[in-house]
């Protein structure tokens, strides 16, 4: 779907930033601060990631957690970080469930999610949940095609995200830059954020594409998730995939890539976007869709859309021989983005017929797989 113009949206970056200062930064949120340490004494700090991270660079960085004694009163208990960890919330492990604690302070099995991930049995025919403390985990996570089954469950996509800045050039293409890729079927993410923080691509600037999450296996679902980049924010590649209440945010091609979903792809044909009761929103201009294929197929819906969509809304790549075959729709869309009077003369704006197969589910054969929350 969404593609700006070039150029644009400090904005995102700065909304990025706002948030993961409130989730992870506030001086006096109960959260541990040396968190942040850990994550400077990774990082190499690109733009984006110092505006996350606003106040300096620690020296002292990385060595507090193991002093965590009172310095006043040695007499005392030691104080360890692992005192508030909440082990209740972890869910117990069921004869259908295999559970796999994650916690970057390591208060229980695993401090990486990518650990995790390597521990859960191949072909499992369980569910396999990675639950997942609060937190920035600063890793690239692959989960190959043979871990199927996987749940991440995140405590919130405001305070637990999974972060790389790989970008197109530094991992050899656009398509290998995610910080997260899913290759298993039955893939499910839960309240959790998924982000690049590689630096924004500067005008005219190439290899600067960065995706934060490429999801190729078939019959995903995502919930309450977030997604947080620039360029090539979200790789939704093949296979069916449900986002349900998830935030995505980028400039360029934010979503790209050839799944069938509900925002299969066994052809070209049958793939396709399907954005139902979203909302979009933030600075500069972008288009609905651009045509990077000849029969791409998006489709919105009861969505609202502020004036940051261009009015002529959808963009054929400057390639007519594609406007017979692509199918860009709108259907009892709201706002000032949705004002149809300039359109490109192949948006098509729907009627009840065209619009009934795209408005629920059954566009992705849900009934046979989605699993209620
Ligand atoms: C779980 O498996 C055990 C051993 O096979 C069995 O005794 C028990 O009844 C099972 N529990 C449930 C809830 O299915
Ligand atoms: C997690 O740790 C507990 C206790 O140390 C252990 O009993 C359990 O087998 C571990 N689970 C996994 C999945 O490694
Ligand atoms: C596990 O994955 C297999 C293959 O994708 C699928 O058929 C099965 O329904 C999945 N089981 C669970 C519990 O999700
Ligand atoms: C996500 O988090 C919200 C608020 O913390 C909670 O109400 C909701 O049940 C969670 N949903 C999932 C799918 O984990
Ligand atoms: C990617 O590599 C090309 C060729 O070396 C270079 O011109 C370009 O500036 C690089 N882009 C980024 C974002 O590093
Ligand atoms: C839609 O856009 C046209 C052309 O820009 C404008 O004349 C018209 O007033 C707009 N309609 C609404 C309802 O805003
Ligand atoms: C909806 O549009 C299609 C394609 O233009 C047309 O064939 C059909 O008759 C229309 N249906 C209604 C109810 O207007
Ligand atoms: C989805 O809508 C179609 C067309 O209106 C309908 O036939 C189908 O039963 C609906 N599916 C669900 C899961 O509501
Ligand atoms: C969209 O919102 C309407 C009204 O709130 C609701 O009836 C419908 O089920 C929603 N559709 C989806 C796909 O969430």
């Amino acid at each position: 779907m969404a593609t700006s113009f070039k150029g644009i949206s400090l904005i995102f970056i700065s909304i990025l930033a706002a948030l993961i200062a409130a989730q992870f930064i506030a001086p006096n949120s109960a959260y541990p601060r040396y968190l942040i340490d850990d994550l400077i004494s990774v990082v190499t700090l690109s733009p984006i990631a110092s505006k996350l991270i606003p106040f300096e660079i620690g020296s002292s960085c990385c060595r507090r957690r193991h002093h965590h004694h009172n310095r006043h009163d040695d007499n005392k208990q030691k104080v360890s970080i692992c005192d508030s960890f909440r082990h209740d919330l972890v869910p117990p492990a069921t004869n259908a469930t295999s559970v796999f604690c994650v916690d970057h302070n390591g208060c229980c099995n695993f401090t990486t999610v990518q650990a995790a991930v390597d521990a859960v049995e191949t072909l499992s025919q369980k569910r396999n949940i990675i639950w997942i403390n609060q937190g920035i985990y600063f890793e690239k996570v692959m989960v190959p095609k043979t871990k199927q089954n996987i749940t991440f469950q995140g405590q919130g996509f405001e305070s637990t995200a999974i972060v790389y800045n790989d970008n197109a050039n530094s991992s050899h293409g656009t398509f290998y830059s995610g910080s997260v890729q899913v290759f298993s079927n039955n893939f499910i993410a839960k309240n959790i954020s998924f982000m690049n923080v590689a630096p924004m691509p500067g005008p005219g600037v190439v290899g600067a594409q960065a995706v934060a999450m490429r999801i190729s296996g078939d019959q995903a679902a995502f919930w309450g998730c977030g997604f947080f980049g620039a360029q090539d924010t979200l790789h939704d590649d093949r296979g069916r995939h449900y986002f349900k209440e998830c935030f995505i945010q980028g400039s360029i091609d934010f979503i790209f890539g050839n799944g069938k979903s509900l925002y299969e792809s066994f052809s070209d044909e049958d793939s396709g976007f399907s954005f139902v009761n979203c909302t979009i929103g933030g600075t500069g201009r972008i288009w609905l869709g651009r045509a990077w294929r000849p029969f791409s197929r998006v489709v919105y819906a009861f969505t609202s859309m502020t004036d940051i969509i261009a009015p002529e809304g959808w963009n054929d790549l400057n390639d007519p021989t594609r406007d017979q075959s692509i199918f860009y729709g709108e259907y009892k869309c709201s706002g000032a983005g949705a004002n149809a009077t300039m359109r490109v003369p192949y948006a098509q704006i729907l009627n009840d017929t065209q619009a009934a197969s795209f408005l629920n589910t059954s566009f992705i054969n849900a009934d046979i797989w989605l699993q209620p929350l």
